[in-house]
């Protein structure tokens, strides 16, 4: 079934445009794309589909939900955004901080993805909790990303890898390091490093570990780790042979 996203009128479409582009400069000079996504991660991984309550609803800009455990650190990305927006008070917070996302992803070498606008900005923030605990494994990711967000088992490993960037400080979970080598570049390396196992000054959270404990989440590691290698060498075989 073709899915239906809300219509929005053309100005706001092109305020979106215009924001976007003044969130990937702000982005790209402060090297900030990792918290920025956590931010609309975080701000979204709260939706509950039995309740149909959370998600996406701007309520992460709220004190009371920054103030949640799982969010530390996020008051951070609140306040380099905050600028921005105040150009943009047509904007819902909602649409603002999904497309903060979206373009930190862009910054940093991901693909393109397609934003859809329309979300409402809601004023009560969802009930603490909803979001995944890192020292936890499978059955507690399952918990929150399928009972919880209606998510499947391939999506847990997809978005798991957007630990490809950033890092963990210890301040803020408790935790300290990177993922993968170059935590300002989105590519597959998280998958890879993942796969060789526990490497001197980086780091895996266990709820990362977790899904190397079953084939089935195991293999669409595997998976992942393979398919972007491929793609690189076919575009470096590609840019080789235009230049020759
Ligand atoms: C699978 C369950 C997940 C768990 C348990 C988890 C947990 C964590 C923890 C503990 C940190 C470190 C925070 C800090 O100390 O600053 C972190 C950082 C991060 N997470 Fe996740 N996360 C999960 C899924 C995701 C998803 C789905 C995304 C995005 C699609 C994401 C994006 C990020 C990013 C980009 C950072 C780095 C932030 C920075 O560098 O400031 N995470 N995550």
């Amino acid at each position: 079934m073709a899915k239906s996203y809300p219509n929005v009128s053309e100005k706001y479409a092109a305020l979106i445009e215009k924001a976007r582009r003044k969130i990937r400069g702000m982005v790209a000079e402060k090297n900030c794309a990792p918290i920025i996504l956590r931010l609309a991660w975080h701000g979204s991984g709260t939706y509950d589909q039995e309740s149909k309550t959370g998600g996406p609803l701007g309520t992460i800009r709220f004190g009371q939900e920054l103030a949640h455990g799982a969010n530390a650190g996020l008051d951070i990305a609140v306040n380099l955004l905050q600028p921005i927006k105040e150009q943009f008070p047509e904007l819902s917070y909602a649409d603002f901080y999904t497309l903060a996302g979206v373009v930190a992803v862009e910054v940093t070498g991901g693909p393109t993805i397609p934003f859809h606008p329309g979300r409402k900005d809601h004023e009560t923030c969802p009930v603490e909790g909803r979001l995944p605990d890192a020292t936890k494994g499978l059955d507690h990711l399952r918990c929150v990303f399928t009972k919880q967000m209606g998510l499947t088992d391939k999506d847990i490993v997809v978005l798991s890898g957007a630990h490809t960037l950033g890092r963990c400080h210890k301040d803020r979970s408790g935790f300290e390091g990177a993922w993968t080598p170059n935590p300002l570049r989105f590519d597959n390396s998280y998958f890879q490093v993942l796969l060789e196992g526990e490497k001197d000054g980086l780091i895996m959270l266990p709820s990362d570990k977790a899904l190397l404990d079953e084939p089935k989440t195991r293999e669409l590691v595997e998976l992942y780790a393979k398919v972007c290698a491929v793609f690189c060498l076919v575009v470096t075989w590609l840019c080789r042979k235009k230049s020759e």
